[in-house]
């Protein structure tokens, strides 16, 4: 193993100066927020300092060993990460993770990804959980400026700088950032995937020049801190979706062309590639993503997979399950719902803002025990600083009545949801 491939723990010393250059600004976001419940980052416990290159403990399984069973709904954290929505002076809007805990509905601030420019962004980066660590892998590294499309108008666009290598490593349970070995390719936008501990990556783009996906595909193993190429996909492929079924790893969906087509490129954006672990081979599924946008994210509970819609609209009224003998996606019965925010008018007239104004910043899913969680947030209406994030839970299990919405929060400041959430069960 090479120097390169050792895990290198951030000192304490340089977690503290990030906390130290945290945003003031920033600071009294987190503590006038009542959705916000933990202390701001100042008085976050400070990891011990490790020596250098020491190998921290390879994490345990994800699976609840069957002799203590521990599936309480409060050892669940959903981990996501956001960056502010607008620059402004004196607020560094680069990425922070947050937890959710299903048990008590309330959002706490984790930490801000490390080793970041103010300012800039990661982006298309793959966030994935195994054991009590929270991985973040490659994306793109980009910042906000603000674009003039008239006189009059302007938007803010995220203007790329790199495409990444990095893995990094953050543990849940002490608080600790660690590098990982990086990727053999950097690449943004791709599938990512855990199966039997080990992180599957596959497709993306690798450098911001690349108009068409890549084929390659890597495993990670989090024993040996390695990485290790797997053979190419038949196409070229970004913008999938990532996800274990039935032992197997699915590439779905996203911009995809055969990698064997000199002429013009065949599009075959609707199949998905699966490598079956054991054979080591990619097969190719025809037609299993009937769609040529690509899939918003498709996870796994319970032996089966769903969807709620895809990247250009999230939420398509209703759930979908993925029949694999038929190869078509079914409407999840009593899932049905026009808009998600009607849901949110059940609650009552406590919360009686415009909602039916208010837009959609963000709709990210979490496959919790038999539950699919949708977490969202919601710009409100005439208060351009202010967001509403509310939880609604749909029981895949239930007859009848499946769908439970969390009592939802407002907090300061616009955030952006920066990549799909992952589940971590504490240990
Ligand atoms: C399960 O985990 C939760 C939170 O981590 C803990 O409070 C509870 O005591 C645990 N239950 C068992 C049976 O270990
Ligand atoms: C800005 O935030 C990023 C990510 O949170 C962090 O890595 C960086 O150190 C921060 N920069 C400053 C100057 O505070
Ligand atoms: C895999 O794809 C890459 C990038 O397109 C290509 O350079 C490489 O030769 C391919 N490897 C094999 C074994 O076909």
């Amino acid at each position: 193993m090479s120097s390169s491939h050792k895990f290198v723990v951030f000192s304490a010393l340089s977690l503290s100066l990030y906390i130290f250059h945290f945003p003031l600004r920033y600071i009294s976001h987190l503590t006038k927020s009542k959705l916000i419940s933990s202390k701001p980052p100042s008085t976050t416990k400070l990891p011990q300092a490790t020596p250098m290159g020491s190998l921290p403990s390879p994490p345990r399984s994800s699976t609840p060993s069957p002799s203590s069973p521990n599936n309480s709904l409060s050892s669940y954290r959903v981990c996501a990460t956001f960056c502010f929505r607008e620059p402004a002076p004196n607020l560094n809007i680069s990425n922070w993770i947050e937890f959710y805990d299903p048990s008590t509905n309330t959002w706490t601030y984790a930490s801000s990804i490390p080793g970041l420019t103010e300012n800039h962004i990661l982006k298309g980066f793959a966030m994935v959980s195994l054991g009590d660590s929270v991985y973040i892998i490659g994306g793109r590294v980009c910042f906000k400026e603000r674009a003039h499309t008239s006189d009059e108008c302007s938007e803010l666009v995220d203007v790329d700088i790199e495409v990444s290598s990095s893995v990094l490593r953050y543990n849940v349970g002490s608080d600790q950032w660690s590098t990982c070995a990086p990727l053999g390719i950097p690449r943004s936008d791709f599938a990512c995937t855990v199966s039997e501990n080990k992180i599957y990556v596959a497709g993306g783009k690798s450098t911001l020049a690349c108009a068409r996906g890549i084929p390659l595909a890597e495993v990670y193993d989090p024993e040996l801190n390695e990485w290790t190429p797997l053979p190419n996909m038949s196409t070229l492929r970004y913008n999938c979706v990532g996800v274990t079924w039935l032992g197997k790893i699915y590439v779905v969906g996203g911009f995809a062309e055969r990698a064997d087509s000199e002429l013009p490129p065949i599009m075959v954006r609707s199949c998905a590639e699966v490598y079956d672990t054991q054979t080591r081979m990619w097969d190719l599924i025809v037609g299993m993503w009937q769609l040529d946008v690509p899939p918003n994210q498709i996870v796994e509970v319970d032996g089966r997979l769903f969807s709620s819609g895809d990247c250009y609209k999230q939420w398509k009224g209703h759930i979908e399950s993925y029949d694999g003998k038929l190869n078509i996606w079914n409407e999840v019965e009593g899932s049905q719902i026009q808009s998600l925010n009607s849901l949110i008018s059940a609650l009552g007239t406590q919360h009686d803002h415009n909602w039916a104004l208010s837009q959609r910043r963000y709709l990210t899913m979490a496959p919790i025990g038999l539950n699919l969680y949708f977490l969202a947030g919601y710009g409100i209406y005439r208060e351009f600083s202010r967001t509403m994030s509310i939880v609604h839970k749909f029981d895949i299990s239930a007859t009848s009545d499946a769908w439970t919405s969390m009592e939802p929060m407002e907090e300061d400041g616009e955030k952006e949801l920066c990549g799909h959430c992952c589940v971590v069960q504490l240990t």
